[in-house]
């Protein structure tokens, strides 16, 4: 320790003392440059909000607080989000006057009440409707970039096509006529540099020349579009919208937006894509896999924004004394919160520095913020970047990075992205000489999230074994022998089987990690699903599936269980059973089929079960009378698979016994088309957006949300699977799912939106 004052301000602190590495956190340093989530690892391990005198701002950093700062967007104010972190010189402030610069609030830092009504006036063209419109435009623009370098062999992918289509199609997007888009282009990069850089004088006046001729030019194009404002694009929509809220949309609002559209779209999406063919080419497994299976793009897209988003960090202005992940934080502290960090937090992504395009909860990253200012924009982004990986994928799958090249970034705290990216191939092997049919294939965009049901694992099958008459169980394996993602007991896996989509439940045993088995029964009337595992699937084979996924999930801490299986229904019990076993808890199992034969798993039950297991083989005579279960018990709980007869006679029976003590496996759902004539229209509140979404009386409210560009993840959408589960927070819910027990719908706190519905007029959800 030196003697002396010391040279740190720690009233910004709040008085708190200052650790060694909050005090050498530097974003304009090397290693936050290099690479932020990685830079912060420390803080988010030891010091999850932290003040950096260097910067005088806040840190955080860790999943759960970021997103809370963004979720409350009055105590959190969004006011200095575009605030110059660096200060401005006189001669530079001078400079910006002389050209009327007067950017002020736009959306993205304007604080309520005034935002939210501005932003459900400007949504609409943001809308998945609307944004359709753009899709042939922004397919048009890739695949002529594409043109000019396809034949060379290299190509800087930034300077000759990343750049420039987004701000093209950002310019399109806002309605500025053509020829006006080439000296607007020019004056964009100087923004960034402007709000997010570190400047040094001399370049802040040449900075503020070229962003106060941005302004100036953009207020000239601005009353050329309002001398006719009836063409499409956001900016003659927002002029239209005026007249009907001037008091919502003002002239300098007009102004604002005219410039940090042009921003907000452009460098954000140009630099994602940049960061995404960057990161897919270093894994070129996966970019393989892409070229492969193109149905794989949305979510590779949205797991590249995870793991290298394009904003790194953002900020908020703390308007109240308040608290952050329990760290006392004043009124008038500015913060910087390092969403970059935030996507890779391993108390939310397990293991979050790898690249896994298959992860489930990829779409919960914060790279588009979260809450009320969420981007807008994020579905366009979303669009560009499935257009640019469709484009490159088919036209120059043999694409990879040069070797050996530096990548350089922009020295900011928030946009990131590399300034060049150099590939090169082999414009001999260009798929479409071969063959210039490819020049048709369309990859189909999707808008908005990734589905569920897109992600996709190829998997291996190991073996193919006999386990009764009519029964083979399957042993699957990732074919590069990595291990497959580890399940718990009542999960299942989708398969894809001779273009049938089957539901199977693990049965592996504890000791075989890394791998899958489940049981395939010959069904007699199989489409063709069981008849293809039967007759003509073989070790080696390689296959499509989906999962795992678990809705039929073992409740921990029941004092006995009870465990029915019929027939294949074995599958999901026989693993419950080895849990239950192994938690040492008490158990009994009941096992129902035609005769001995036709009942799986029969040694490995006798083996590892024997004294609690009871077998019904309807051939000797034995029959299962569900009275006679300990339902009744408090206590106990029930877990039941296996054919309907079985499952009504135990639903039947559990009327009589205590509120959530049957659980059962349903594949199948009750759900029905919504009839207008029968359902009534209603209306959500979304309590984090701000927003009211109706629900017409023939849409489902995941339908809704989805139009009202809401991202909510969904797989099934027949209420069996629980992806599109949604907070509760006020109304009655009318729940049509097979998911949440009786217990869960009585405390009102969760619905699934693909089928569920409101009693009344209003729901309020945490959204
Ligand atoms: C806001 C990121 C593309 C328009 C934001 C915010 C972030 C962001 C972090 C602030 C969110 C918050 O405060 O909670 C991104 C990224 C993009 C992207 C990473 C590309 C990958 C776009 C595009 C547009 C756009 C293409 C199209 C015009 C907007 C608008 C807002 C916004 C209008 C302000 C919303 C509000 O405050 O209500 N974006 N953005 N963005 N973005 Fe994007």
């Amino acid at each position: 320790m030196t003697s002396g004052a010391c040279p740190i301000d720690h009233s910004a602190a709040g008085g708190r003392p200052v650790s060694a590495n909050a005090a050498a956190f530097n974003p304009f340093g090397e290693a936050y440059q290099a690479d932020p989530p990685e830079s912060l690892r420390w803080s988010r391990d030891e010091e999850p909000v932290f003040y950096s005198p260097e910067i005088g701002y806040w840190v955080v950093t860790r999943y759960d607080d970021v997103k809370a700062v963004f979720r409350d967007n009055v105590t959190f104010s969004p006011s200095i989000a575009l605030e110059k972190i660096t200060p401005v010189s006189e001669e530079a402030t001078a400079t910006l006057a002389r050209y009327g610069y007067a950017m002020n609030r736009t959306l993205v830092n304007e604080d309520e009440p005034a935002h939210m009504p501005r932003r459900r006036a400007l949504l609409d063209p943001f809308t998945p409707a609307r944004l359709a419109e753009h899709e042939p435009m922004v397919r048009r623009l890739a695949r002529d970039y594409v043109d000019r370098f396809v034949d060379a062999g290299e190509a800087d992918l930034v300077d000759e096509m990343l750049w420039e289509v987004p701000l093209t199609v950002a310019l399109h997007f806002l309605g500025v006529p053509e020829e006006d888009m080439a000296t607007l282009r020019q004056y964009s990069i100087a923004h960034t540099v402007n709000t997010w850089g570190r400047p040094s004088p001399e370049e802040q006046v040449a900075v503020a020349e070229a962003v106060g001729r941005f302004w100036q030019y953009a207020g000239e194009v601005l009353e050329k579009i309002r001398r006719d404002p009836s063409g499409p694009g956001w900016i003659p929509f927002s002029i239209r919208a005026q007249r009907q809220q001037p008091e919502v949309i003002t002239d300098s609002y007009l102004h604002s937006i005219m410039m940090a559209g042009i921003v907000a779209a452009h460098e954000t999406t140009a630099n994602a894509a940049a960061n995404a063919i960057k990161l897919l080419l270093e894994n070129r497994a996966v970019w393989r896999e892409l070229c492969a299976e193109p149905s794989l793009i949305p979510n590779a897209v949205e797991e590249c924004l995870r793991h290298s988003g394009s904003v790194a960090a953002w900020r908020r202005l703390v308007t109240e004394d308040t608290t952050i992940g329990g760290v006392p934080i004043p009124r008038g502290a500015k913060l910087l919160i390092v969403n970059s960090s935030a996507n890779r937090d391993e108390r939310h992504f397990d293991n979050p520095d790898d690249f896994d395009i298959r992860r489930e909860n990829t779409t919960d990253h914060l790279t588009f913020g979260y809450g009320s200012h969420q981007c807008m924009g994020k579905n366009l982004a979303r669009m560009e970047l499935q257009v640019f990986l469709g484009e490159l994928t088919t036209r120059l799958p043999h694409l990879e990075l040069v070797p050996g090249q530096r990548f350089t970034y922009l020295p900011n705290t928030s946009f990131r992205g590399p300034e060049h990216l150099w590939v090169r191939w082999d414009p001999a092997a260009n798929p479409e000489r071969a063959d210039p049919a490819v020049l048709r294939r369309l990859t189909p965009v999707r808008i908005g999230e990734p589905s569920a049901r897109a992600i996709t694992r190829t998997v291996t099958v190991q073996s193919v074994e006999p386990a009764a008459d009519g029964i083979v169980t399957l042993t699957l394996a990732d074919p590069s022998g990595r291990p497959l993602p580890a399940w718990s007991p009542g999960a299942h896996v989708d398969l894809h089987l001779d273009g049938l989509s089957r539901q199977y439940s693990l049965c592996g045993e504890a000791g075989e990690a890394g791998v899958y088995r489940i049981a395939v029964l010959r069904e007699p009337e199989s489409r063709g699903g069981s008849r293809y595992v039967h007759e003509r699937l073989r070790p080696g084979a390689r296959l499509s599936m989906r999962g795992p996924r678990n809705h039929f999930r073992l409740a921990t801490g029941a004092r006995h269980y009870v465990l029915v299986a019929g027939g294949i229904g074995i599958t999901p019990i026989i693993a419950m059973a080895d849990a239950v076993r192994a938690a040492g808890a008490s158990y009994e199992v009941h096992y129902c089929g035609r005769d001995r034969a036709t009942m799986a798993f029969l040694d490995r039950l006798h083996r590892d079960h024997g004294d609690r297991l009871h077998l019904y083989p309807g051939s000797e005579g034995a029959r299962l009378d569900v009275s006679t279960l300990a339902g009744a018990d408090d206590g106990t709980q029930v877990y039941a698979c296996g054919p309907k007869r079985l499952l009504t006679a135990l639903e039947r029976q559990a009327r009589s016994w205590p509120e959530d003590t049957l659980h059962i496996e349903h594949f199948t759902t009750t759900r029905q088309e919504l009839d207008p004539a029968v359902e009534h229209g209603f209306d959500v509140e979304l309590a984090d957006s701000g927003l009211t979404v109706h629900v017409a009386p023939d849409q489902t409210v995941l339908a809704a949300l989805r139009a009202a560009n809401i991202d909510i993840p969904s797989d099934c959408e027949e209420g069996l699977c629980g992806t599109c589960e949604a907070p509760v927070l006020d109304g009655e819910v009318d729940h049509r799912d097979r998911v949440l027990t009786t217990a869960e719908r009585a405390a009102n706190s969760m619905m699934l939106t693909c089928c569920s519905r409101a009693c009344g007029s209003t729901l309020t959800l945490g959204l």
